[in-house]
């Protein structure tokens, strides 16, 4: 039997051949920018206008010249971009796309959290929601906080949500102590103390190196620690050639590129699955990419008090990291 070739038409809701290209195009027709979250799919990596760890994201957000943003993220990285830009439209290719660590700071149970420390200066790492951000003080990302915390005076109590592993990380570099909301990430739990020992001792001239979302005992066994931007800039300013990566394996696309003659193994998980991968992360494909872009959906929306509220500690994170 002739099996007919497939045209364009006949693929589903009309995908085309050239999905770069389209993409592109779409982006002139938009006046759109691409954000990209170095844990997202090589493609999209490829595609975006920007890649960047959340802090640069957000900076990007602030400042970009666009109509359109199209955030290759999860859900609180595209509604940071909504508060800072009421008026633009943002688009997430996948609004399912969310955050494991998110999702562990339950709004009404974070504000009784909030009450019960009435003294407290409340800092929240960016992923959490909006309603979150609402309510703290100033807003902080894996690589600023250090430098954030620093700036509060010595006899300041202070609340730091949701990422316990990020917090006690904070904790031990500046000395301060903190009350720590008990989230963390799915992800950066997943990874084995044992197994990234037996993998250190299998390559003895591998650096390990680490994002402070993992639990103490990974980070103990880690050379290095830092957020998804200074973990590139480790690897390409160290004389190691080979390095174990305890982070989501997204970044090791722009590691690859970066220095491609040295060797990026992925931290091992606890288990043999690959679960080391954000699921949420990984919903968004460059069809979705090009589908939200053609359709203008899924739009991130707010309530305007939210977006007030939230905006304000966002804001002071900007002018406190500059
Ligand atoms: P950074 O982008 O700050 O490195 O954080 C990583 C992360 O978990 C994003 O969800
Ligand atoms: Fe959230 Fe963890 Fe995924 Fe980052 S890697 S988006 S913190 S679940």
């Amino acid at each position: 039997m002739l099996i007919p070739p497939l045209s364009p038409a006949a693929t589903p809701d009309s995908l085309p051949y050239d999905l770069f290209g389209a993409i592109q195009a779409l982006k002139q027709e938009l006046n759109a920018v691409i954000l990209a979250h170095y844990y997202q799919d090589p493609d999209i990596q490829d595609i975006a206008d920007f890649i960047g760890d959340s802090l640069e994201l957000s900076r990007k957000a602030a400042a970009t010249p666009a109509d359109v943003i199209v955030f290759a993220g999860v859900h609180f990285m595209a509604e940071t971009a909504k508060i800072l830009n009421p008026n633009k439209l943002v688009l997430l290719p996948d609004l399912d796309a969310g955050c494991s660590l998110a999702d562990s700071c339950p709004p009404d149970a974070f504000a009784r959290f909030k009450a019960a420390h009435p003294e407290h200066l409340v800092i929240s790492y960016i992923n959490c929601t909006a309603e979150i951000k609402a309510m703290s003080d100033i807003i902080c990302t894996s690589s600023n906080a250090v430098r954030i915390v620093n700036q509060i005076p010595a006899d300041q109590p202070i609340i730091f949500g949701p990422d316990r592993n990020l917090g006690n990380y904070v904790s031990q570099q500046t000395g301060r102590e903190m009350v720590l909301w008990q989230g963390s990430c799915m992800v950066h739990e997943t990874f084995s103390e044992k197994k990234l020992v037996q993998l250190k001792m299998l390559h003895p001239n591998a650096e390990a190196i680490a994002h402070p979302e993992c639990e103490p005992a990974v980070l103990r066994q880690a050379n290095y620690i830092g957020s998804t931007t200074a973990l590139l800039k480790y690897v390409q300013q160290s004389q190691s050639q080979q390095f174990i990566v305890a982070t989501e394996p997204g970044i090791i696309h722009q590691m690859q590129k970066a220095v491609p003659d040295k060797q990026f193994i992925p931290a091992p998980p606890l288990n043999q699955c690959a679960c080391n991968e954000c699921p949420h992360m990984r919903l968004n494909t460059l069809e979705k990419l090009y589908l939200c872009m053609k359709h203008r959906a899924p739009e991130i929306t707010l309530p305007e008090t939210v977006r007030l509220a939230a905006l304000r500690p966002i804001q002071r994170m900007l002018e406190m990291s500059t």
